[in-house]
């Protein structure tokens, strides 16, 4: 079968973590994909992790199928995350949510489920996007359009743009926006822009789809949530794609989330009922291992407190390699003036390095930059800063 067929190209972020595990250079550096790593250039399994896998492993009874949805306990824990505790909307049961493999599976369920229901709508994505987004969307049937988002002559958002773009969305037609620390530009919208992009979703009559996968890696995790709180504030269908991977660093337990928000919860359980349809001839259910670390840490004050505590100690170690890089790169020289990398919010900077120079990284250096010059700034350590920066001063001057 596969010989008249050409191989895929690998992927763009995953692919590039694959030439980096084979690269046999000592000095190699990864700035790829979005996985926090420690100052020692690991990526640790967090000590509240540890600690409710202790627990698991002794109070764990059964492997047996979890509900369609996930564990009840998990999708609290969940929604408690994405609107707060004591929020009007998990109290009045107007949000529904399913545990999905990852915040990748949480799209795509959430794609498939909107194409059997919004079969001519179009879906809105920013420019430039997190690589993977499109090829979500596209696969699972959508017509996909684009939205203005980022200045490259500003390195910041351009709003007018944004706004423009969004007049033209159709009713019905979905867009799908970055709840905070938009990959890969790392530029986020302020508080009265995510008002006005609530205001218009009201009454243009389009779904947004929030992708969520960075809460607590802007501001913290209660800040983080402000857009939305908005679209809830506003009374609308909209759906969030949520993820454990990075908050919680557990990439490879595949631990996400779906979450419908309805005007009601007469609605709401529709859309459940629908949810779990999808998921059904999907993956049937959940992995639970992720969910279980999750809700057993959520539901205990002193485990929350100590994730918390971690999830702010690798929220401030990203800043601090913002400003070690900016520095950095300013006291070898370098006339290019990179202060907006101190501005960006998250694990991501687009730091404006054209693929010539992320190419030359690559072969020469063996540091590795997503296509488009996307950084992960938690590659950064204080044993590497000093070779990247002296390498891509080096790279400028080519
Ligand atoms: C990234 O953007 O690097 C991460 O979200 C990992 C991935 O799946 O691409």
């Amino acid at each position: 079968m596969w010989k008249k067929i050409e191989a895929a190209p690998a992927d763009s972020i995953l692919g590039l973590t694959e030439a980096f595990k084979n690269d046999t250079n000592p000095g190699k550096v990864n700035l790829g994909v979005g996985v926090y790593k420690d100052d020692a250039g690991n990526t640790p399994v967090l000590k509240c992790v540890k600690t409710a896998e202790k627990v698991l492993l002794e109070k764990e009874s059964t492997k047996s199928y979890l509900p369609i949805s996930g564990d009840p306990a998990y999708g609290r824990c969940v929604q408690d995350l994405l609107f707060g505790e004591g929020s009007e909307v998990v109290g009045s049961g107007r949000a529904a949510t399913v545990h999905a493999p990852g915040g990748t599976g949480a799209l795509r369920v959430g794609a498939e489920l909107l194409k059997k229901f919004t079969a001519g709508a179009k879906v809105w994505i920013s420019t430039p996007t997190w690589a993977n987004h499109k090829g979500i969307f596209s696969a699972a049937g959508f017509e996909l359009a684009d939205y203005g988002y980022y200045d490259k002559n500003t390195m910041s958002l351009d709003f007018p743009a944004m706004v423009a773009s969004l007049e033209n969305v159709g009713a019905g037609d979905i867009v799908l926006l970055h709840a905070c620390c938009h990959n890969p530009s790392g530029v986020d919208l302020n508080e009265e822009q995510w008002r006005k992009v609530a205001e218009m979703a009201k009454e243009g009559g389009w779904i947004p789809f929030l992708d969520f996968a960075y809460q607590g890696f802007g501001a913290g995790v209660d800040e983080d949530r402000y857009s939305v709180e908005q679209f809830a504030a506003a009374g609308i269908d909209y759906y969030i794609a949520s993820s454990f991977s990075k908050n919680f660093g557990l990439y490879n337990e595949r631990t996400g989330a779906l979450t419908i928000v309805s005007p009601s919860k007469e609605e709401s359980l529709v859309a459940m009922s629908h949810l779990k349809a999808t998921v059904r001839v999907i993956y049937s259910n959940p992995p639970a291992h992720g969910g279980l670390v999750v809700s057993t840490i959520l539901s205990d004050e002193q485990l929350k407190q100590q994730w918390l505590g971690e999830l702010d100690d690798m929220r401030k170690r990203i800043v601090d390699m913002r400003s070690a890089l900016v520095d950095g790169l300013a006291a070898r020289g370098v006339d290019r003036d990179f202060s907006f990398i101190k501005d960006q919010r998250g694990m991501f900077s687009f730091s404006g390095l054209n693929d010539d120079i992320v190419q030359w990284l690559k072969e020469n250096k063996a540091i590795y930059v997503v296509g488009g010059g996307r950084i992960n700034l938690a590659g950064l350590t204080t044993a590497n800063i000093d070779y990247v920066c002296d390498s891509i001063a080096e790279g400028l001057k080519k």
